[in-house]
């Protein structure tokens, strides 16, 4: 039993939750699937067999699938497998667990997991199965966030965070950026027989109306933040909302909108 079992739990249960998986697609899936993009350019050549891990609503299995021609999506959330099953209708989608999944050894000549590795508990576990499902020689690609002090988006949100949240009301997770470190990512690859062969960065940004969106944003589409923040007092969530609120007014402010950059860490792993 991995130390973080309990947060994969609640990590389970966010994703089936509908309200949270709509607001994922709304807030998030522009970004995600711009970084997709990024890594399908870079990553992705036609007759590759692809998995796309974490698939979650399926938009970037279908991009996948107009490139390489075969791609299979797995996700552990009934909710996203359904809007995957509607994405992609040609690719074969299955339910399950990163952890523990139901494919051949070497059998993918790629795997991605665009944002998909920081919600897994045990991510050890999940990089060992990722390199035995992938051909000697094949690649595995993953985005993730970067964190303070470099992201603008996450210096806002977790700032707030640490100045006012008590971390023990939720339970503990693992680091959220530790993969966007690149020693910390090189040594995670490498004790699953993975080695990193590029670490680079993708701009993305929210562009707000208003500078409250940021913390809705956060409250409403995210598992890992979200139950940190619901796990809190109303007094204690208000100071958070106004922290963010603050950060977001006083320094992202371009013409009559809200610009916060959210910087991505993209990091590719041969097997050996
Ligand atoms: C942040 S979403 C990313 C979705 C999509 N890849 C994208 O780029 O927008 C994370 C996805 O990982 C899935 N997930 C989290 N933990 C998982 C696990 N242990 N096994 C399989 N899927 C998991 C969730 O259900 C969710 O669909």
């Amino acid at each position: 039993m991995s130390e973080f079992s309990e947060f994969g739990s609640r990590e389970h249960d966010g994703w089936a939750d509908g309200g949270i998986v709509d607001a994922y697609v709304k807030h998030f899936v522009p970004i995600t699937d711009e970084v997709g993009g990024h890594i399908i350019k870079k990553h992705i050549s036609t007759g590759n067999s692809v998995l796309d891990l974490c698939c979650g609503q399926g938009t970037m299995t279908a991009a996948i699938l107009n490139v390489a021609g075969d791609v299979t999506g797995l996700d552990f959330s009934p909710e996203m497998i359904a809007k995957a099953i509607i994405a992609v209708p040609d690719a074969q989608i299955v339910e399950g667990d990163a952890m523990d999944m139901p494919f051949d050894n070497a059998h993918f000549d790629k795997v991605i997991c665009n944002f998909g590795m920081m919600h897994i508990p045990d991510q050890p576990k999940a990089l060992s199965e990722i390199r035995r499902v992938l051909k000697p020689g094949g690649e595995f690609t993953m985005a993730t966030w970067i964190g303070p002090p470099t992201s603008p988006a996450f210096s806002a949100v977790f700032g707030a965070l640490k100045a006012h949240a008590d971390f023990s009301a939720a339970p503990p997770q693992p680091d959220l950026f530790a993969f966007a470190v690149p020693e910390q990512a090189k040594a995670m690859m490498a004790s699953a027989g993975l080695e990193v062969v590029e670490h680079s960065t993708v701009m993305a940004e929210w562009v707000l109306e208003k500078p409250t969106e940021l913390f809705e944003i956060f409250l409403t589409a995210t598992v890992g933040a979200g139950m940190l923040i619901r796990s809190q007092t109303n007094e204690t969530v208000e100071k958070i909302a106004g922290a963010i609120t603050k950060y977001v007014a006083d320094k992202c402010l371009e013409g009559s909108r809200y610009s916060v950059p959210v910087p991505v860490a993209v990091i590719t792993a041969r097997a050996a």
